[in-house]
């Protein structure tokens, strides 16, 4: 068979990583990307890219696809979505899937009409710890679990210093994004949970901020599940991270043992990256291009989140993390944010609720 084709639409920082993930896949090319900066298309183009576009209308129109990727920014998913539904693709959305319910929801009606596949890069589950937590508990090595705790720290819109470039300016605004921390690393962490435990209630949700954002940096949500495990999700904005380590946990509380992701990563983690990096230096040195994104440990996770939709169109299957996955965690945001209404940052977030002073 030949490959799928596909169009990237955005060839920023994560439509960067899908595009590395792409050339790793057999049976896959990115034949097109669009992107409106410049530099972004020059960078996609030196990455092998046959063809780019400053409009990814345009892109939709001239090329004959059978997949997009959308790593847009949120503000434009739906919109970028219903078109490249429209044209024929079947689409992997970045999270989160959408701003609101209601975009979520025309989203799926677009790929239903035109009879496309959606699918969605919620990538935590597919980290190799989460993915061995996953098989013990499958396997009943820790029997029912009663309690569970998530969480995923970051800097949010911010590069950890010396930033090499200025912050995007969707990033900044909670119109654009659609939310705070909650939104951005939440729908990970629900998405996680709902994969080991099913569908999820929320049942309390608390957000604040401690930096000078425009959107919570902080949020709290107490959730149960159809397994009958409640979990406490954390999610933040307000801590340096820096790679190649990421800030997370996932704890699985069982009445026969207690799983810790923190016990499943690799031992050599930081000796992996530094080979990585001196591979890349050794790259310069020769004149030849780095490496930029060279799947370190977290990168996998992309790849495999990729590959797994990729596998399921190219089999005519319906992906693994499709649309209505995207849209209940979005739906489960809400929800929290409805939950936490009264709290300053909830306001900023722009969740339409009284400001109080607490
Ligand atoms: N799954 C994950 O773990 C993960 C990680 C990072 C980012 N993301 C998500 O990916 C999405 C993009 O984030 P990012 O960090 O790559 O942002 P980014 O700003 O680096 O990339 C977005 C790209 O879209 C381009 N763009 C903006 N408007 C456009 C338009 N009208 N037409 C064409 N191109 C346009 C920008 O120039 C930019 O290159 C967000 O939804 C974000 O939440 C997901």
């Amino acid at each position: 068979m030949s490959d799928l084709r596909v169009g990237l639409l955005g060839a920023g920082n994560i439509g960067t990583v899908h595009l590395q993930s792409t050339r790793g896949i057999d049976g896959a090319s990115v034949v097109a990307a669009a992107d409106v900066v410049p530099d972004n298309r020059a960078r996609a183009e030196k990455q092998g890219v046959p063809r780019t576009y400053e409009d990814y209308t345009d892109l939709l129109a001239e090329e004959d696809l059978d997949a997009a990727i959308v790593a847009l920014p949120p503000f434009l998913h739906a919109e970028a979505t219903v078109a490249a539904a429209e044209a024929g693709c079947h689409v992997f959305v970045e999270k989160p899937f959408a701003r609101t319910v209601e975009e979520g929801q025309r989203m799926l009606d677009a790929a239903e009409a035109n009879d496309v596949s959606l699918g969605v890069d919620h990538t935590i589950r597919y980290q190799p710890e989460v993915q061995t937590l996953k098989e013990q508990y499958d396997a009943g090595r820790i029997g029912h679990v009663p309690l569970a705790s998530i969480a995923r720290i970051n800097n949010g819109p911010f590069a950890a210093p010396p930033a090499r470039q200025p912050v995007s300016g969707w990033m900044l605004d909670p119109d654009a994004t659609g939310g705070g921390a909650l939104m951005d690393l939440g729908v990970h962490l629900f998405d996680v949970l709902e994969h080991f435990f099913g569908e999820l209630t929320v049942e309390y949700a608390h957000v604040d901020a401690s930096m000078d954002l425009p959107y919570e940096d902080s949020a709290l949500v107490v959730v149960s599940t159809e397994a009958g495990t409640q979990a406490t999700v954390s999610a933040g904005f307000f801590q340096w991270e820096t790679p190649p380590e990421i800030t997370g946990y996932f704890r699985l509380e069982g009445v026969a043992d207690t799983l810790r992701s923190e016990d499943h990563l690799p031992k050599q983690f930081m000796a992996h990256a530094a080979k990585s990096a001196l591979e890349n230096v050794s790259k310069r040195a020769r004149g030849q291009e780095p490496a930029y994104f060279k799947p370190t440990y977290y990168y996998q996770a992309h790849y495999r989140a990729l590959k797994d939709f990729l596998d399921a169109v190219a089999a005519g299957e319906e992906p693994p993390v499709n649309g209505a996955a995207g849209l209940r965690m979005v739906e489960h945001v809400q929800t929290a944010y409805e939950m936490a209404e009264g709290t300053r940052a909830a306001a900023n977030a722009g969740a339409n609720v009284e400001v109080t002073d607490d």
